[in-house]
């Protein structure tokens, strides 16, 4: 690829965050990056594609979607705009809905969203369960996940579902037993939402180390709708990332810097949920990592677009649109403990979004328009 305006890398050893390069050109060789450096300097290739000096950046990482469900939840975004406040126990409509939905039903509907995401840059996803919440639901949709991506996360652990709700404990044993059984071959990731109304803290702990003893990474929806002890916890467990973080005490960020648990700033939920947004400037002020992800679900963020989360950083939450390309890209891939992807250097695959704007700034500066002109994987073009 040559005539490339402007070339996001994320190459670490670079002098500013991006790795920044101008009017470079690309080489892929085996669905990987090969050679990367001045357009004029260039070297032979089969096959010769001009960017006609267009910004090329690594594809989006998105490390956080609940893609798997059924059902439509307008009504609630709805109420939510006219002043209604936002209500966890909205999942359990998606839970019903979910249930009751053949697999060829859930499998169409993810294919869709993940195709959505495609278009819009999005070239690795982490997807989960959480919405079928008894073992054989639980399972197929993991089953189904695994069609679309390896960074699949069982999310038993989404809230204790109605027939349980007397009896919280023994939903716990289920996700530790049984349906952990069933959900592990079809899965990397456990995760627990370790929030007031859903698992507290020594229940989040319980179901990371039964995961944790059938080799699933943990990872925690935490410290969304209030302060609480999620985010200490995947401090204290060495958790790779940690995702909400809305709300944070000054403990929290210090505990994130000195472990170098990843933030996974989710905005797509404020937006829609109308709470306040995470203080990302805060954050990176303190040295934590932060990454961006949609969240993409029925409930609290109905969005697959990255370039929404981007420009939502840059205008509401204090990020340079550099850092919250970098917070996209690379520090996704980090929170999914990927090396592979969210650069472009040597050795990287060759995952890339090609935009129809001169500069990755375009991301934010122009919000709502598509901008993503042809997306590769693996060195070959989807878009
Ligand atoms: O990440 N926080 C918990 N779960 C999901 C959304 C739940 C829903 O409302 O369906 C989230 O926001
Ligand atoms: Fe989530």
């Amino acid at each position: 690829m040559t005539g490339i305006g402007e070339l996001v890398t994320n190459d670490p050893g670079a002098a500013d965050l991006l790795g920044l390069r101008h009017d470079a050109a690309l080489l892929v060789e085996r669905g990987r990056v090969a050679w990367v450096g001045p357009a004029e300097s260039a070297p032979a290739a089969d096959l010769r594609v001009d960017l006609g000096g267009r910004a090329v950046l690594p594809g989006f990482v998105d490390s956080h979607s609940h893609l798997v469900h059924a059902g439509d939840r307008a009504a609630e975004f709805e109420a939510r705009m006219a002043g209604r406040p936002y209500a966890a126990g909205g999942i359990r409509t998606t839970v019903a809905a979910t249930r009751a939905a053949t697999d060829e039903q859930l499998t169409a509907t993810v294919a869709r969203l993940v195709a959505e995401m495609r278009r819009q840059g999005t070239t690795t996803l982490e997807t989960k369960s959480g919405y079928g919440l008894t073992v054989r639901d639980e399972a197929r949709s993991l089953a189904v996940a695994r069609q679309f991506t390896e960074e699949t996360t069982y999310l038993g652990a989404h809230v204790v579902p109605a027939e349980l709700a007397d009896d919280p404990a023994a939903y716990v044993d289920l996700v530790t037993g049984p349906m952990l059984e069933a959900a592990a071959p079809h899965a990397r990731w456990i995760d627990v939402f370790c929030e007031t109304g859903a698992f507290d803290a020594d229940q989040a702990r319980a179901v990371l180390a039964a995961g944790a003893a059938v080799g699933l990474r943990g990872r925690l929806h935490a410290n969304q709708l209030g302060p609480g002890p999620g985010v200490l916890l995947a401090a204290e467990l060495g958790l790779g990332a940690v995702d909400h973080c809305t709300y944070l005490t000054d403990a929290d960020v210090d505990a994130l810097r000195e472990t170098g648990t990843v933030a996974t700033l989710l905005p797509g939920v404020e937006f829609s949920t109308r709470q306040p947004y995470p203080d990302a400037r805060r954050l990176l002020d303190a040295g934590v990592r932060v990454a961006l992800a949609s969240d993409c679900n029925p409930g609290s963020s109905f969005t697959s677009s990255m370039a929404f989360c981007i420009a939502l950083a840059v205008r509401e939450m204090g990020l340079t649109a550099a850092e919250a390309v970098h917070a996209a890209t690379a520090v996704g891939a980090a929170a999914l403990d990927r090396d592979d992807v969210g650069r472009l250097t040597v050795g990287a695959r060759a995952d890339l979004v090609v935009l129809d704007a001169p500069s990755h700034v375009h991301l934010a500066y122009r919000p709502g328009v598509p901008l993503v002109q042809a997306v590769w994987v693996g060195g070959r073009q989807v878009v």
